[in-house]
């Protein structure tokens, strides 16, 4: 496999509005509404930069996997990077041969942006957590 761009770089933020204002206005950074995903447990608001773009996360509801990350981190912290891929299929078999582990049943599923995802356990690639997309 190859990877290709860097599609965002994905925050957990305690304050999903304080965050929102930050980049809109301290930054000056062009900003989605909030994006509610509560089969994923998170709200996202999309920051659209020139060359990739930034999602601001924020926990949405009891089982959210930003909760835990948050206990952890208060003030928030990068929580992953997403790398675009031209055949996610491909790339997950070749990086399972190689050893690596896939997050949750393996299977890609489909992400915010209708395109598929993967997650790659982040013990296996240097302590991040990676999102692949296809794109
Ligand atoms: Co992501």
């Amino acid at each position: 496999m190859k990877i290709g761009n860097l599609n965002h770089v994905a925050i957990a933020v305690p304050d999903l509005g304080a965050a929102r204002d930050l980049y809109r206005d301290q930054f000056g950074a062009e900003v989605s509404e909030f994006v509610p995903m509560p089969e994923q447990g998170v709200t996202t608001v999309f920051v659209t930069l020139g060359n990739t773009k930034i999602e601001l996360l924020e926990a949405l509801g009891e089982k959210s996997p930003i909760a835990n990350f948050i206990e952890r981190n208060p003030n928030g912290g990068i929580h992953h990077v997403c790398y675009e891929v031209d055949n996610i299929m491909d790339a997950r078999d070749q990086l399972k041969a190689d050893g690596a582990r896939i997050l949750g049943d393996g299977e890609p599923r489909v992400g915010a942006h209708g395109k598929k995802i993967l997650f790659l356990h982040p013990k296996d690639f240097y302590g991040t957590l990676i999102e692949l997309e296809e794109v």
